[in-house]
């Protein structure tokens, strides 16, 4: 069992990513398999025509199958979530996220967006019919600052928001593993 961080900004200096990153080292405790998978690192020609042949994108495939855990991370664009996180989330098959816990994570320019994530993405999410998806997690790129190795550095309220995020996802894994243990 594993857990994937998938992220959805076309940024190379992407802040998005960098939040994706921070939880993402969160999670080493849990003791998965944990592997990250940025979009724009995806060849995009094989990504736009939904090539799932592609070896880059029969390992995304793969990967998301196998996983128990999915921390979907996107910037907000348009009000929305980004189109390339879209090209990502439409290669999976309709029941694609089944059984998996779901963690979405946004950044966005400002509070006014923030419920992008709760109309836009996890509808889009839910449709796949994942097992849970946990309440999401939004910054804005000035409650992310950098620090000195380039790494996150958090406001006091997203750290915070982050922990609780994370102690979710624990009691949610451990009670699956609680059920297995129990079958
Ligand atoms: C094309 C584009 C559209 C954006 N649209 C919005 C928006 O509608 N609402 C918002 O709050 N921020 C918007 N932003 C700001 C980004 O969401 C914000 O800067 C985000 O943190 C960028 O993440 P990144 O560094 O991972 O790319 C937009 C940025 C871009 C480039």
């Amino acid at each position: 069992m594993s857990i994937i961080l998938l992220g959805g900004s076309p940024s190379p200096n992407s802040s998005t990513s960098r939040l994706l990153q921070h939880v993402g080292n969160q999670l080493a405790p849990f003791g998965r398999r944990i592997t990250r998978i940025e979009a724009r690192e995806l060849d995009p020609q094989a990504l736009l025509a939904a090539d799932c042949g592609e070896p880059g994108i029969a390992r995304l495939l793969h990967l998301v199958a196998q996983a128990e855990v999915l921390v979907v991370a996107t910037p907000v664009y348009k009000a929305a979530y980004s189109g390339l996180l879209k090209a990502v989330l439409d290669l999976l098959p309709q029941d694609g996220l089944a059984g998996k816990l779901v963690l979405p994570l946004a950044t966005g320019g400002s509070q006014s967006h923030m419920l992008a994530l709760d109309y836009a993405l996890r509808p889009v999410l839910a449709s796949m019919a994942p097992r849970s998806i946990l309440p999401s997690i939004y910054a804005t790129s000035d409650q992310l600052g950098r620090h000195p190795d380039g790494s996150l550095a958090p406001a006091p309220g997203i750290a915070a928001r982050v922990a609780l995020g994370i102690e979710q996802l624990g009691a949610e894994l451990g009670t699956r593993h609680a059920a297995a243990l129990a079958a």
